[in-house]
């Protein structure tokens, strides 16, 4: 199913938007990894369990889903389709899922918002503090639920497919609508390398929502920001797009996990594809999962009925396996439920 909007998407797209969302850093040796970890990833199941009917039910820092499935943070939706991201938000929510809206977007948060369910709002924090700090009350007052911080870029990965295609801006006519300031002009995103913990402490300062770092993959770190008091963890790789070599999140899930000790809920994303690699990612520790190209292939194919196909379907897939794998509820798929190969 994912395959055949996967084609219906790259049909439906400019061959070089279709590289900008397909593609990832350097020779894309960790795109790779993320979906064949998953791959390798052997269930050994429980059988005679009596599960009858599942419930597929997740509350993640207050926010209720019906699967533990999210929409992870991606740029530009309205590169993928006219209707953008409020074609996003409504396919997420008919799904029942989350959304974490990023925050390249090319569509405001208030308008998206109006359409969508239950929405975090990932950042990447700017240098520029008294800027950031107006962001942060504009997306509250908008109704965000949480903040993701993305932690994994420095600077940016270099993406050897846009170099080669010349893709760096956004076309006339779309841009960044939630970096604006105050004069009404687009800021562009800037990348900090000088971003440090003390950073964190000052978000946790000027907001009272729920901080969530995105793109932890070392254990010591998940200690760190259980120190630095925030609410949730995300183990990703930004997709490959980022450090190319880096570890696949599958791999990397299961130290971070055990560092956290449940202390914190703990996201993966990277590679997510099927119902088994959600169940094979609550077994490695996770309390859900985002998934990010898939939701691009559903929402160019089709807009907001897309985007729900895709979510619904791995919702439905996943509510297969764990029938199949005897177990009733996603809090109770237990660790021996993997093999190491
Ligand atoms: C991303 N990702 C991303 N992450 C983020 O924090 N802010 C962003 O603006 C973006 N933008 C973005 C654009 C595109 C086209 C892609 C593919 C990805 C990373 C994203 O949130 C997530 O980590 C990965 O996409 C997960 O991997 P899969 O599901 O695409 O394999």
């Amino acid at each position: 199913m994912l395959a055949e909007l996967r084609a219906r998407a790259r049909d439906a797209l400019e061959p070089a938007h279709w590289d900008y969302f397909e593609g990832g850093a350097g020779d894309e040796r960790t795109l790779r990894a993320n979906e064949e970890a998953f791959a390798r990833v052997r269930l050994v199941p429980r059988v005679l369990r009596a599960t009858g009917p599942r419930d597929l039910r997740t509350t993640l820092l207050g926010t209720e889903l019906r699967a533990p499935i999210l929409v992870a943070p991606t740029a530009f939706h309205r590169l993928a389709h006219r209707d953008g991201e409020l074609a996003t938000a409504a396919g997420a929510a008919a799904a029942g899922a989350g959304y974490v809206v990023s925050m390249a977007a090319t569509t405001p948060v208030e308008a998206i918002a109006a359409v969508a369910g239950p929405w975090w709002f990932q950042l990447y924090l700017q240098p520029d503090r008294d800027f950031t700090a107006a962001l942060v009350r504009r997306v509250e007052a908008a109704g965000c639920r949480a903040l993701v911080v993305s932690v994994d870029s420095p600077v940016f990965g270099r993406r050897e497919r846009d170099h080669r295609n010349g893709f760096h801006d956004l076309p006339a006519g779309l841009c960044c609508e939630n970096l604006r300031d105050a004069a009404g002009s687009v800021r562009d995103i800037a990348m900090d390398a000088g971003l440090g913990w003390a950073a964190i402490g000052w978000l946790r300062g000027i907001t009272g929502l729920p901080i969530v770092l995105k793109g932890v993959l070392h254990p010591a770190d998940a200690e760190l920001a259980v120190e630095h008091g925030v609410s949730g963890l995300i183990v990703s790789n930004h997709g490959g797009r980022q450090l190319d070599g880096a570890v696949a999140t599958a791999d990397a899930l299961p130290a971070v996990a055990k560092a956290v000790g449940g202390r914190l809920p703990v996201l993966v994303d990277g590679g997510v594809r099927r119902g088994a690699d959600i169940l094979a990612a609550l077994a490695l520790g996770a309390d859900a999962v985002l998934v990010g190209r898939p939701v691009l292939w559903g929402l160019a194919a089709g807009g907001a009925d897309g985007v729900r196909l895709v979510l619904d379907s791995l919702a439905e897939d996943l509510d297969r396996v764990l029938a199949l794998a005897g177990v009733r509820t996603p809090a109770a798929v237990p660790p021996d439920l993997v093999v190491s190969p």
